[in-house]
């Protein structure tokens, strides 16, 4: 297959970037990876690019004891690791924004002192009522902290927001228990439930694709479209994870939320503007209109699959039975494969299948929509096997991009026919690196966007689609496939596509 390039074209680039508003961050778990890794690191590039406003700090709650100073060395530390572009003195003035306070999260005197100190700072830097809470703890304290942050009333100023990191509950009923826990104290419009798959640079373009485009959405249907797959890949395994991912397993941690979400922004229909809830309206009722599993039909529908050992990237890789704190028995699923129908007038019947797992040959995330076949071939000694169908991919990871296959004349024989590859890399067309997501989603939730985040109603549902086959498993005696670490495929999942006379596609760097 032949790559062809492709330039910015027009007018060039539209942006429309705002800086936000005075804003203080408050966030839990704050001495965790996760914060000083993505958080802290992603703020500090917001501010770096002056999107943050000048009135602004952050104030890291945890139970570790530290200093203010202390706290700041540990993010100066992270940040000089993994920031390329950094000014010395940029760095410094964001140091200084930077506090700490230490807790028990049951105690309600720690949210009175959380109170104070916020006050004490918000006058210091003069940043009024946008207060965003940032929950990055184990999800047990998700009701716990909510609740004390309501009992002290810092929950009640309009412009306070509340991010809650994934997992979002384990199942309906949990799901549905800490939502009414957090609207006891917040109203929705202050609920931001992140994903940080939405924050992906290809994946907002999905939307920009289908719907700032003439040529796409007539063709965006069941009479023109094959069937739509949806792969996230991972090379890596469950690393120091285990005590999570025992309890979670592939389908809550990834498919429920990062799957169903691409799956909702490629198959959903126009919104009537790009305002946050006419999106979120149709992603919601995207989601209410899949075919329900059928329980006593699922392993038609639904396989679960675990890793064993094998070499990944040339190196020996463990089974997942065999990682630091995993059990010997576990049934915990690191590679979930589906096959699901939406079933509305633009997509009955058409199949979409979507897979996900750990320790599989590559990292590689992808959404790849594969149109029908031409009816018949007028070019003598070129049948339709030659003509393989229009693939339209949007590559979200290793790189970001969007790729289209088609047929075109080779030079030479009067009939010499061969795929070329339309292939738009952002970082080669920009010349830039990616955002890393979080950024995208930290600023829109200073702004006040929703757009991007989860709302109620589209958790709920998808943990209505997902927990009967949760049940199934729990209750299943049966356990689930196993795949040598470093596979790209294996038997049960390729039965799952190729039964229907299709093939699953590569996964490559
Ligand atoms: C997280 C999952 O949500 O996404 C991890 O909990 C997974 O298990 C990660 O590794 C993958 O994210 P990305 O952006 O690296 O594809």
């Amino acid at each position: 297959m032949q790559d062809v390039g492709l330039s910015i074209a027009g007018q060039g680039i539209i942006c429309a970037e705002i800086q936000s508003g005075p804003c203080g961050f408050v966030v839990f778990g704050a001495s965790g990876d996760l914060v000083r890794r993505k958080l802290l690191v992603s703020l500090f590039c917001l501010f770096q690019q002056g999107l943050t406003n000048e009135h602004f700090f952050i104030l890291g709650a945890g139970r570790k004891e530290l200093s203010d100073e202390q706290f700041r060395k540990d993010t100066e530390q992270v940040i000089r690791e993994k920031t390329k572009e950094l000014s010395s003195a940029d760095l410094d003035k964001f140091l200084n924004m930077l506090y700490y306070i230490a807790g028990d999260y049951s105690e309600p005197s720690f949210y009175n002192a959380i109170k104070s100190k916020i006050e004490q700072i918000s006058t210091k830097h003069q940043v009024g009522e946008n207060i965003i809470f940032y929950l990055s703890v184990p999800p047990f304290l998700y009701p716990v902290i909510i609740e004390h942050l309501g009992l002290a009333k810092l929950s009640c100023r309009q412009k306070t927001k509340i991010v809650v990191e994934k997992p979002f509950g384990r199942d309906l009923q949990s799901a549905s228990e800490l939502n009414q826990s957090i609207l006891k104290c917040f109203t929705e419009s202050q609920v931001y439930r992140i994903d940080h798959y939405l924050g992906k640079e290809t994946v907002q373009n999905i939307l920009m694709f289908r719907f700032a485009n003439s040529i796409f959405e007539p063709v965006w249907n069941r009479n023109y479209i094959d069937h739509v797959q949806i792969t996230i890949a991972e090379s890596d395994g469950i690393g120091h994870r285990a005590a999570y991912y025992e309890h979670s397993g592939a389908l809550r941690d990834m498919f429920q939320n990062h799957v169903l979400q691409m799956l909702t922004l490629a198959a959903m229909e126009p919104p009537i503007s790009f305002e946050a809830d006419s999106i979120r309206d149709e992603k919601s009722k995207l989601l209410k209109s899949i075919r329900p599993f059928i329980v006593d039909e699922l392993d038609q529908h639904i396989i679960r699959a675990q890793y064993g050992e094998g070499m990944v990237k040339g190196k020996k890789a463990v089974s997942y039975k065999s990682e630091h704190s995993v059990a010997d028995n576990s049934k915990t699923e690191t590679y979930v494969a589906a096959k699901m129908f939406v079933d509305n007038p633009r997509w009955k019947d058409v199949p979409f299948y979507m897979r996900t797992g750990k320790r599989l040959s590559a990292k590689y995330t992808e959404i790849a929509i594969t149109f029908k076949q031409v009816p018949h071939s007028m070019f003598a000694s070129i049948g339709l096997d030659d003509m393989p169908a229009n693939v339209l991919v949007f590559q979200i990871q290793p790189g970001e991009g969007i790729i289209l296959n088609f047929q075109a004349k080779h030079p030479g024989s009067k009939t010499c026919i061969s795929t070329l590859s339309m292939n738009f890399k952002y970082s080669e067309l920009f010349g830039t690196e990616m955002p890393e997501s979080y950024q995208r989603l930290l600023l829109d939730c200073m702004l006040g966007d929703q757009t991007l985040y989860t709302r109620q109603d589209t958790i709920e549902t998808s943990w209505k689609i997902l927990t009967p086959v949760l049940e199934a498993w729990q209750n299943s005696n049966t356990s689930p496939f196993e795949y040598p670490a470093g596979a790209e495929s294996f038997p049960a999942a390729d039965n799952l596509i190729e039964s229907d006379g299709r093939k699953w596609r590569k996964i490559s760097e």
